[in-house]
């Protein structure tokens, strides 16, 4: 009898119908395996949500990590346990969207299945700073991933699912109101041109090489994990400062525009559903409704019985050489096809944020918010740990 040798899954004795069911014994080992997803810009708002999400779904977790002077895993530290310890499932790699060769090799490595793209600039205002870098980051940094992902797929034969973060902000000076995935863009930044970009290659490298490539158009969304310098959580930090005494006034800039304000935890969740579907396709994510900043303030003010008109000064430091006026998705197509709903309302997310930032700071907070955060709070698995893959 000829020995099989076709499979690595079958011995020299086996059996010609032993050969014929490798494929299924195969596929069955790969199901048994934890799926392996790698995330770019974990350690930011929303990659330590999805981080959480992926795993609490049973994944190995494997973030690309920019080197910094000062730690900058905060939002991922809750996650660590001691790399010596067994069954770690978050590993840490250093890189960054702007040096490609560091990419391939980490792809190389990891050999994911799924890739979620989120390292980012993403401050809108700070890409009129340093347009130079945020378009390398956010554009070219994503060309660069999809080449590293176009080769690693291609030599393993192993397909990697992608997930590219992109943004609202690509409507700028909206062409219809609602924005839906048709509708054109026309971006306002340097962010948004860079993010416009990074879309359509997204679609390029689908449509040129059959990849498993889809683009999440996210509208805003926020957290207690939020950067410090947006627009809610700069209110909702300052606010507890300005409760405690420590702080007397917030400077901010444009009051009138509008955002479309989910909750990050909700739109995580949507990512993640993009790329378990039968097909890559482009969704928006938004929650359709939109309020102004001054309203932000009067939901947050009004939480702990103040009137922010006593607080509030205008510095046109913080205003933009193009705004964008208004956001307000249309995410009927997410909500049919992924079955995907925010779970938190406006009110809800700024008092989520509100006794966050109070609490931070070791006040009592009135605490709805914090009711709610204990309502939807998705456990975090204990048993998840993190380890570093480099020397430190
Ligand atoms: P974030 O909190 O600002 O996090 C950005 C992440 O990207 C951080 O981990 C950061 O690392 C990393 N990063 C920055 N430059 C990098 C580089 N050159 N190479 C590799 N990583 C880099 O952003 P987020 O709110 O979580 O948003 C996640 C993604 O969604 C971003 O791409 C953002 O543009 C996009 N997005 C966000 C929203 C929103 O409302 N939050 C809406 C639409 C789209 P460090 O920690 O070292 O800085
Ligand atoms: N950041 C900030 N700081 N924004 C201010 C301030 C201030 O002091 N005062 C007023 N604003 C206004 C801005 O002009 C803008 O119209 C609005 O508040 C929201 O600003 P940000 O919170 O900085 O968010 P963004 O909408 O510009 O961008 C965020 O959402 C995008 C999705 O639409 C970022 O997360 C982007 O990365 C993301 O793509």
């Amino acid at each position: 009898m000829t020995p099989c040798q076709c499979n690595p899954f079958l011995d020299a004795r086996s059996t010609p119908e032993a050969c014929l069911a490798a494929p299924l014994l195969q596929s069955l080992f790969t199901m048994t395996q934890p799926k392996r997803a790698l995330i770019t810009g974990i350690t930011g708002q929303d990659g330590s949500y999805l981080s959480e999400l992926l795993l609490q779904q049973g994944y190995e977790v494997h973030g690309i990590i920019r080197r910094t002077s000062t730690f900058n895993t905060d939002r991922i530290d809750h996650l660590y346990e001691d790399p010596h310890n067994e069954g770690v499932r978050l590993f840490l790699h250093y890189g960054d969207l702007c040096d490609g060769s560091t990419l391939r090799r980490i792809l190389d490595k990891v050999q994911p299945q799924e890739i979620y793209n989120l390292g980012a600039q993403s401050h809108v205002r700070v890409s009129f700073d340093e347009p130079e870098y945020t378009v390398d980051a956010v554009g070219v940094g994503t060309l660069r991933l999809l080449e590293a992902l176009r080769e690693t797929q291609q030599r393993t034969g192993q397909e990697i699912r992608y997930y590219q973060a992109g943004s609202s902000e690509m409507f700028g000076k909206v062409m219809e109101v609602p924005q839906k995935e048709t509708t054109p863009f026309y971006p306002r930044s340097p962010y948004a041109c860079a993010k416009v970009f990074a879309h359509w290659q997204t679609i390029n490298y689908r449509e040129s090489y059959g990849l498993f490539a889809c683009n999440g158009i996210l509208f805003n969304h926020e957290s207690p994990r939020r950067g410090e310098t947006f627009v809610t959580r700069k209110i909702t930090r300052a606010l507890a400062r300005i409760v405690a005494g420590t702080q007397k006034t917030l400077y901010l800039g444009n009051l009138d525009s509008k955002r479309d304000w989910g909750y990050a935890k909700d739109y995580v969740r949507a990512m993640w559903l993009m790329l378990q579907q039968d097909e890559p396709d482009d969704y928006v994510i938004a929650t359709n409704t939109t309020y102004t900043i001054r309203q932000f303030l009067d939901v947050a003010f009004g939480y702990v019985n103040l009137d922010w008109q006593n607080y509030v000064e205008f510095d046109p430091r913080y205003l933009r050489p193009a705004e964008v006026d208004l956001l307000i998705g249309d995410s009927t197509k997410a909500q049919t096809r992924l079955n995907w709903k925010p779970s938190v309302t406006f009110e809800e997310l700024v008092k989520i944020m509100v006794d966050a930032d109070m609490r931070a700071i070791g006040l009592t907070p009135p605490g709805e918010g914090e009711a709610l955060m204990h309502r939807e709070a998705a456990t975090v698995r204990q048993d998840s740990s993190v380890t570093v893959d480099v020397a430190n």
